[in-house]
């Protein structure tokens, strides 16, 4: 069974078309949630790559992996800019809470494409704090939002968290986002 925040990534993923056969790189994996649950929409004859930089989680996906005996998931030690030359091209390049730490999201997603195939995919699922409550008077709303922010901040993953982030979908070589950073950005 899938819970609440995996069925809202699984249904992302299918909406953007992950298909089975992908070969798919998700970027700064973690413990592997969504390597994991793409491998499952790929299926046997794709493939799903996921990248982090942290050892720690690349272990429990690595472990995750294999307790689910699922083959087609493999883990490698990365940095977005400084990704393996032989890492190769990819159908889709997706990620999860992953851009917000960036101090430069625009520059990571760049940095990333040329493992992407033509008309490949880039999906993105980002926390947003630019949506549209960002002008209503909800004090209780605001102040949630605000302890969310210092948590992320506090999660330190880089030294650079980064506010500028929105529910990122982009699709057939064009990128559009809630955010003030990355606005229709062109794939070339
Ligand atoms: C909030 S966690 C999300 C993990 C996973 N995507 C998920 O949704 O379960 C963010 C992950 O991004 C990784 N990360 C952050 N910046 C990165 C970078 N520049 N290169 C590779 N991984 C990065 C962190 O190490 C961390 O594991």
């Amino acid at each position: 069974m899938i819970n609440q925040r995996e069925d809202f990534t699984y249904r992302l993923l299918m909406d953007a078309g992950i298909k089975k056969g992908f070969r798919v790189l998700d970027v700064g994996c973690g413990s592997g949630d969504v390597t994991l649950l793409t491998a499952a929409i790929v299926g046997d004859d794709g493939e799903v790559i996921g990248f982090d930089t942290n050892d720690a989680a690349l272990d429990i996906a690595r472990n995750a992996a294999v307790e689910r005996h699922i083959l087609n998931a493999k883990f490698i030690k990365a940095e977005i800019s400084m990704l393996p030359q032989d890492i190769g091209w990819f159908d889709a390049i997706v990620g999860r809470r992953v851009l917000m730490y960036q101090s430069d999201a625009t520059h990571s997603v760049k940095s990333l494409l040329p493992h992407l195939k033509t008309n490949g995919l880039v999906v993105f699922q980002e926390s947003d704090s630019m949506g549209s409550f960002k002008n209503m008077d909800l004090p209780l709303h605001t102040q949630a939002q605000a302890w969310i922010w210092d948590t992320v901040a506090k999660e330190d993953f880089s030294k650079k968290s980064h506010r500028a982030s929105g529910l990122v979908l982009f699709l057939l070589g064009e990128v559009s986002c809630i955010g003030d950073n990355i606005h229709n950005l062109k794939l070339s």
